[in-house]
């Protein structure tokens, strides 16, 4: 059996982890986990680790379900692969487009499958588009999105997300995107400014973009329900309606990438119902499988459909769209969610009960601000609390506190100095306390340190990663 440094040391050797300063890591070594019940992963040294994030926000019914494991087995048994490609399929993928259809909003017929979020993203793309070349409007291309959006890793997803530092990275970033100012309060409203009065301000930025580059050449708006990776930033309940009255008015495409608001994080199986707005497109991936399996999908409305169905051949798909053991463990999954209430639990339930606790952290004087809806919440770091001063980038304070929260056994993301949270949505009231003692006694520890006059430190840049 290979022990921890065994692997560690194969790791540094061989394998580029995604989102990785490498120098940094093969200093100091990966953690290896090796097992997951619940809310809890376990690694090589047997410590128990309380996932804050569900992995990577995609582990919503929890670890260890036995039942996705045995359908996993039993339809690699029966068949582990054929494709859709040749006027052929597979059963668990045609029940699993029809369960998803089932769930969707009102007036969504068809689905298309690829494994990730970006490969699905870059699908909703292409289909836009075509869509619109088939309507007769070749012209009507661009996607309008938002700074700090998320929408994956492909050039595509790179191109149409608003990461600046991804964007640096891609040196020939695509064509045909433009991006917005995002409804995030905390740090885009003028001091005294009223949280509906900026939603609908943030919604007519994307307004003037589309009057500004002209609605005849606007395909479609795209944004994630709420921002997650780029620090779950929760948009004010007069966001989306706005946006999707400007979206029709101006006969732009509305494009919902919900791959991490679908499936009951927000408390309803898409986070597009939560915040009050019907979509024309839907991307999803991570908890369809709760990634048990890569998985993801685009729904489209019936307009959508039946406007690409006008095209004849469709020249777009991968080899593992549709793959019957990830649609298999994927209906599965769907039903724990159902069988458990899983979703419902979160609107009714263990969400309210979670932003309770969150909010107990509010007093604290590293805490600008504390955030959540459904079963993700933010907590933004700052410098001082009064005027919300952020830290120095430099100063890398996020890492800093989510290598705490690592080194005290619980998982709590920083994007920047935002601290993020996605637990699983099985996580206990009990758990929840824990998971915010734990934060409670970290935000102690790091406030210490920060006040603590600087040491030299024998490692340049070793607290940072
Ligand atoms: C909103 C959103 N879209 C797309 C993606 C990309 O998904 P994947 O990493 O499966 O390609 C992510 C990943 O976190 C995401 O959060």
């Amino acid at each position: 059996m290979a022990t921890t440094a065994d692997l560690q040391r194969l790791d540094s050797a061989h394998h580029l982890h995604p989102f990785t300063d490498h120098e940094t890591l093969r200093r100091e070594g990966s953690r290896i986990v090796v097992g997951g019940e619940g809310v809890w992963v376990t690694d090589t040294d047997g410590r128990r680790i309380l996932d804050g994030m569900s992995g990577l926000w995609c582990v919503n019914v929890g670890y260890g379900r036995e039942e996705l494991a045995e359908a996993a087995c039993r339809q690699m048994q029966q068949l582990a692969y054929y494709n859709s490609f040749f006027k052929t399929t597979t059963a668990p993928t045609v029940q699993l487009a029809a369960h998803l259809i089932a769930l969707a909003p009102p007036g969504f017929s068809d689905v298309m499958f690829a494994s990730s979020g970006s490969e699905a993203n870059d699908t909703a793309i292409r289909m836009i588009r075509h869509f619109w070349a088939l309507q007769g409007k070749p012209e009507k291309q661009v996607i309008i999105s938002r700074h700090g959006a998320y929408h994956g890793s492909t050039i595509a997803g790179a191109s149409m997300g608003g990461m600046p530092a991804m964007h640096g990275q891609l040196h020939v970033k695509l064509g045909g995107f433009h991006h917005v100012m995002p409804p995030y309060a905390f740090e885009y409203a003028e001091p005294g400014e009223d949280e509906h009065d900026f939603g609908l301000r943030a919604a007519r930025a994307i307004e003037e973009a589309i009057l500004e580059i002209g609605p005849d050449r606007v395909a479609a708006v795209v944004g994630e329900p709420v921002m997650g990776a780029g620090g779950v930033r929760i948009p004010p309940s007069s966001y989306w309606p706005a946006v999707e009255a400007i979206c029709r008015h101006h006969d732009v495409l509305l494009h919902a990438d919900e791959v991490i608001t679908g499936f009951g994080r927000l408390g309803h199986w898409f986070g597009c119902e939560a915040l009050g707005f019907t979509p024309d497109v839907i991307t999803c991936a991570k908890a369809i499988t709760s990634g048990y399996q890569p998985l993801s999908a685009v729904l489209i409305n019936k307009r959508v459909a039946e406007g690409l169905m006008q095209g004849g051949e469709f020249f777009h798909g991968y080899t593992h769209s549709g793959h019957p053991v990830a649609c298999a463990v994927a209906l599965a999954n769907l039903d724990i969610l159902e069988r458990e209430g899983l979703v419902e639990r979160v609107r009714d339930h263990i969400g309210p009960y979670f932003t309770q606790q969150l909010r107990t952290l509010a007093d604290h004087p590293l805490i600008g601000e504390v955030r959540s809806f459904g079963l993700i919440g933010a907590l933004e770091l700052v410098a001082d609390k009064a005027t919300r001063r952020r830290f120095a980038a430099e100063a890398a304070v996020g890492i800093r506190c989510r290598d705490l929260c690592f080194a005290h056994d619980f998982v709590m993301r920083a994007v920047g100095d935002t601290m993020v949270l996605a637990p699983p949505l099985v996580i206990s009231e009990a758990e929840v306390d824990e998971l915010i003692r734990r934060i409670g006694s970290v935000l102690d520890r790091l406030h210490e340190e920060l006040q603590a006059p600087p040491v030299a430190l024998p490692l340049a840049g070793s607290l940072t990663r």
